[in-house]
């Protein structure tokens, strides 16, 4: 084989390597923002909250928390403004409350939680709550 079959070869077959490491980096990155939503939720949440029903620590679980009524697990003594308030989670009020937990509920428990400040972040700990149902 002559210099530029050689060449042409090796081009074609480093072009099906990089689109498989490009295909294998896609599922490795299940949210767009580039962060893990488990890895997001165990490194800014888990300290306080856990994913399993029933499970409450010094936070009531997260488990089905998305389109459930703020304040609405059995048996946590929540503060009082969850106990009289009207929001329902979904994203925009989740993502709002991450941002800054005082913003939706002015002297919350949770304020000790001083709030991310990153979007994206944010958006895979909403993605990973979502899939706790
Ligand atoms: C320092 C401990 C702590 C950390 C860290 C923390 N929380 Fe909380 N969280 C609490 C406490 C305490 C409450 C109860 C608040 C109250 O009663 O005022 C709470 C309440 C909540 C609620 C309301 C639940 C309901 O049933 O309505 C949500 C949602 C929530 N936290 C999400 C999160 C998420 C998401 C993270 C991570 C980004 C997080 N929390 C990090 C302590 C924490």
């Amino acid at each position: 084989m002559d210099t530029t079959t050689f060449a042409l070869r090796w081009i074609g077959f480093a072009v099906m390597a990089g689109t498989f490491v490009a295909a294998a980096a896609a599922v490795a990155q299940p949210s767009p923002s580039g962060s893990d939503p488990q890895v997001a939720f165990n490194n800014h949440c888990r300290t306080c909250h856990s994913a399993e029903p029933g499970d409450n620590r010094l936070g009531p679980t997260l488990h089905g928390v998305m389109g459930r009524k703020a304040g609405g697990v059995e048996g946590f003594a929540y503060s009082p403004g969850f106990k009289t308030t009207n929001v329902v989670w979904d994203e925009a009020n989740m993502d709002q409350f991450i941002a800054n937990p005082n913003s939706l509920f002015p002297g919350s428990n949770m304020a000790t939680f001083a709030g991310l400040s990153d979007a994206g972040e944010r958006k895979a700990i909403i993605d990973y709550l979502k899939t706790l149902k």
